[in-house]
């Protein structure tokens, strides 16, 4: 598998599957949520509001990941995973790169070939980046699967560094 990097809006990638910093309501929010949702229009929300109505009762747990369409987004899919808020009490690293493997799991499921994926846990969420960057990619590094790129779409110049720095080093 290749890893890419670009400097960008996810929401303007063309990829089988868009990955959203979601929360666990599957309901919408700020961020990325907030631009896939507007970008991607009503046909989003409208299938998460069925899952959370059939499987994600209590909706969608921290770490994991399940997909919709995209709706107008250039993509067939999203893949909704819910990043841990960073704590200093305790370590919740697992948690960030569960995510990372659930929506690679997810978009194996999906025959999906090109996934790009948002600095998931690094805004609202207050992930210090550089520490969420190494997460992403050894996570990804490490996980078995059939797609082909996993893209990392950096919205900043910030993100972007620690990503490359974390590319180049692992
Ligand atoms: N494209 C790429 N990256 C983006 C975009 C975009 N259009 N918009 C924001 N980002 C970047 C942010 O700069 C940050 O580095 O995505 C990273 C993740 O930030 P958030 O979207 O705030 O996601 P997160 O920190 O995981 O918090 C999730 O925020 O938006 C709400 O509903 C969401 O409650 C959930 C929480």
């Amino acid at each position: 598998m290749k890893i890419t990097l670009v400097h960008g809006d996810l929401t303007e990638q063309h990829a089988d599957a868009l990955v959203n910093a979601a929360n666990s309501s599957l309901l919408g929010g700020g961020g990325v949520d907030g631009a896939i949702h507007r970008k991607g229009g009503p046909e989003i929300l409208a299938e998460c509001r069925r899952l959370r109505a059939s499987h994600y009762g209590r909706g969608l747990a921290t770490g994991h990941a399940v997909a919709t369409t995209a709706g107008r987004l250039h993509a067939r899919w999203v893949i909704h995973t819910v990043g841990p808020v960073h704590s200093t009490e305790e370590d919740r690293s697992p948690l960030l790169a569960s995510c990372y493997r659930e929506s690679l799991r997810v978009a194996d499921e999906l025959g999906a070939r090109t996934v790009a994926f948002p600095a998931i846990s690094t805004g609202v969420y207050r992930w210090p980046m550089d520490d969420a960057a190494r997460i992403a990619v050894e996570a990804v590094r490490s996980t078995q699967t059939a797609v082909e790129e996993v893209r990392f779409v950096l919205f900043d110049e910030r993100a972007y560094a620690a990503f490359a720095e974390w590319v180049g080093n692992l």
